[in-house]
């Protein structure tokens, strides 16, 4: 049941269940002088105990779940951890976790001794689907999301199905946006595929599937832009709407996650582009996705979208859908046309 995809000519990602055992078979982990796995505590109590059986020797870095963690600060206290383990540019760094973890890890791995090898094993949809293709590690800073980071690429990854049975639903769902968002820009097959039923009803046969064409479409668009001078931009579907609810929303008691405004954000960029609105909000909201915009002012909204890390001199540059399964980048929207979809 077990797959692999081939990244950027440099390594593979590994898509299946039970694979944690594997590992030491697929990666040669005997050259290395010592493993260190990076994990946070709410990952540490689901999914270390699988892991402990097949790295029973491994030094653990456990650190605090969530965002809020995603710091210069925590990567201080890995490093220094790292320094006390006594590792070198010879040991080899195990990232245990959702996206956070995997863009934490991967950064702390860049730059210790100038960076060491690292393998990426996400535990969270959204991590397997998204975060853990394409390389970019980051951290927050100055309040502003993965401000400081590079690309640096794993050795490999591997993505577990197993992982998911102890994600809470809401996480599972708000992942499943981005597995839609890869059927709307790259695959209408997919797209039906992955909306065919709820998230949940999917078979474990079935998940390994929905993973791996998720990861094929993402890594298409990867190794044609590593660096996202362009095609990647087309991952941006949703995006420029999605994170400006995502960040406005922190401020209200009811937070959204990444994949619940993304949800939102294209269902506006859909009214934006001009297709498929009704079956695209019919098949987020079937999946169990918000699709309706919070009741926040359309002009905070607007002035956040300006804001927004993926213009260039202040122009929005918009990804937008011309079909079900098909996307372009850079298309200029006026304003007019914004504060429409946004009603
Ligand atoms: N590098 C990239 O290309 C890229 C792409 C997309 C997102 N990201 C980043 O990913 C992060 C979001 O990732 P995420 O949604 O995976 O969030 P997350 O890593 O914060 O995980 C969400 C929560 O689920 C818990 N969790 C993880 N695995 C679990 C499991 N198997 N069972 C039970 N609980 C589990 C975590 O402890 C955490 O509390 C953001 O920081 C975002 O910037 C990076
Ligand atoms: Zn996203």
């Amino acid at each position: 049941m077990d797959k692999k995809i081939r990244v950027l000519n440099c390594y593979d990602i590994f898509v299946g269940s039970a694979l944690i055992p594997k590992i030491s078979h697929l990666v040669n982990t005997e050259k290395y002088s010592g493993i260190i796995i990076i994990t946070d505590s709410v990952v540490e109590k689901h999914c270390f105990p699988e892991f402990k059986k097949s790295f029973p020797k491994v030094e653990k870095i456990v650190i605090s779940p969530g965002e809020r963690a995603k710091n210069i600060e925590t990567v201080k206290k890995i490093w220094q951890k790292l320094l006390t383990y006594g590792c070198d540019r010879k040991s080899l760094i195990i990232n245990l976790g959702g996206g956070t973890i995997l863009d934490i890890g991967g950064f702390a791995a860049a730059t210790y001794m100038r960076g060491v090898d690292f393998i990426q094993i996400p535990t969270t949809l959204l991590s397997q689907v998204d975060a853990s293709i394409g390389g970019k590690v980051a951290v927050n800073f100055a309040g502003v999301k993965n401000l400081i980071g590079s690309f640096n690429q794993p050795v490999a990854v591997f993505c577990d199905i197993n992982f998911l049975s102890t994600l809470p639903d809401r996480e599972f769902i708000s992942g499943f946006a981005e597995v839609i968002k890869h059927g709307l820009i790259a695959n209408k097959k997919y797209f039906d595929f992955v909306t065919s039923k709820k998230p949940r009803e999917f078979s474990k046969k079935d998940l390994v599937e929905i993973i791996l064409g998720s990861v094929k479409i993402k890594a298409a668009i990867v190794n044609e832009d590593e660096k996202e001078a362009g095609q990647r931009r087309l991952l941006n579907f949703g995006h420029t709407i999605g994170h400006a609810i995502e960040a406005l929303s922190q401020d209200t008691d009811s937070p959204l996650l990444h994949g619940e405004a993304i949800s939102i954000g294209m269902v506006v960029e859909a009214k934006i582009s001009g297709v498929g609105v009704s079956k695209i909000k019919k098949a987020l909201a079937n999946a169990g996705l918000p699709v309706d915009l919070p009741d926040f002012p359309r002009e905070a909204v607007l002035a956040k979208i300006k804001t927004d890390k993926k213009s260039e001199k202040g122009k929005i540059n918009w990804t937008l859908i011309t079909g079900i399964g098909k996307a372009v980048i850079n298309q200029p929207v006026n304003s007019q046309t914004i504060k429409k979809a946004l009603t």
